[in-house]
């Protein structure tokens, strides 16, 4: 996890807007194709769920699909609800209203994802969650707290961010904790982690930014759960007692808590912004060539540019298990290259 800061986001931020900002989430537009492909793969591996590439790419362009698995059901579903709700969260963002962010839009999101389950709303029973110590609140609280709490944070912190109030850090930190919260309500009867994640990036589109990946292989699914716990431990016993509800809005306005997911949210989020600006600028007809190709002309070697990569000062893409970038993405004085050109 990289220290998170303003300065390797800012950059990247304008010139995201400079080449026109994040476009239409359409499959057909090069730019999304591959983070929408990349989200569905994790975020149903994160449940352990696993598709390989080829047949999603498949489930992507609308083919028909020969092997109908549970996974492969899975995947569709999501692919469903990524691909019409991103479009409204996008909408909702060029539109500049708020309309979009509302309890019926996560209801109908969990019910995308679980086309045949016959079973809509928020749940109607106690729950646990595998393999945590967190006990969720009492369904009949759940309307109250996304209404009052996890969905009128979001609506604030999304203005304050688009006024320029605050600054992408804080934002981040305030969406990471929010998607903390959202899981620990643990609103439905199932389908919390991929309504959830789907939700949050949502959130990030209707705010201007691509949406994040969460990565969903072992050892990531568990820093995942890691970082949930971390933030249900601030939470304590709060979700279940009505008195103590009042916490909830201090831990969400504190600058900090739920680190970890803020970690795991700006890494993704600086890989996402860089793969978006390499696609966009790929399209515009830039050569975005293999890191080795690029290193000698520009004076570095090949591992000396991978780190720059890694530390977020050259921005490039991974093509397989190839870094690709090109010398006018390179930072320099909080800037890159290509901006003074465009
Ligand atoms: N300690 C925890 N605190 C809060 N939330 C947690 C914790 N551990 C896991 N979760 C969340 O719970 C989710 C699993 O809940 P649920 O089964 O309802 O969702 P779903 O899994 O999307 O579904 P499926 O297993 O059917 O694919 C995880 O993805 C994660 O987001
Ligand atoms: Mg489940």
């Amino acid at each position: 996890m990289q220290n998170i800061s303003d300065e390797l986001l800012n950059p990247r931020l304008s010139l995201l807007n400079k080449l026109g900002g994040i476009s239409s989430p359409v499959v057909t537009n090069n730019e999304w194709l591959y983070l929408l492909t990349e989200e569905t793969r994790n975020s149903i591996l994160i449940e352990g769920y696993f598709v390989d590439k080829k047949s999603l790419q498949d489930v992507f362009s609308n083919k028909k699909y020969k092997n109908n698995s549970d996974d492969v059901d899975k995947a569709v579903n999501y692919h469903q609800a990524a691909n019409t709700f991103y479009g409204l969260a996008y909408n909702d963002y060029v539109d500049k209203t708020d309309s979009f962010l509302t309890s019926a839009i996560i209801k109908t999101i969990n019910s995308t994802l679980r086309q045949g389950d016959n079973d809509t709303g928020f749940r109607r029973d106690h729950i646990v969650i595998t393999g945590s110590k967190h006990t969720p609140p009492d369904y009949v609280d759940i309307e109250y707290l996304i209404k009052n709490h996890f969905l009128e944070h979001i609506i604030k912190s999304r203005k304050a961010y688009m006024a320029g109030g605050i600054k992408l850090s804080t934002y981040i930190n305030s969406i990471a904790k929010l998607h903390c919260l959202f899981e620990a309500i643990h609103p439905f009867a199932d389908g919390n982690g991929r309504t959830g994640r789907i939700f949050l990036n949502c959130m990030l589109i209707a705010s201007g930014l691509p949406p994040v990946i969460i990565k969903g292989a072992d050892n990531d699914r568990n820093k995942y759960y890691a970082a949930l716990e971390e933030f249900d431990s601030k939470l304590g016993n709060s979700l279940n007692f009505r008195d103590s509800f009042y916490r909830i809005d201090n831990l969400i306005k504190d600058e900090g808590n739920a680190e970890l997911m803020t970690g795991i949210i700006y890494d993704s989020l600086l890989y996402s912004l860089d793969t978006f600006i390499c696609n966009t600028l790929e399209n515009k007809g830039v050569k975005i060539s293999p890191i080795a190709d690029i290193a000698p002309s520009m004076g570095y070697t090949a591992d000396s540019l991978r780190v720059m990569v890694n530390r977020g000062q050259l921005i490039a893409k991974k093509a397989g298990k190839t870094w690709c970038s090109s010398e006018i993405l390179l930072i320099k004085n909080n800037m890159t290259e290509i901006e003074s050109t465009i």
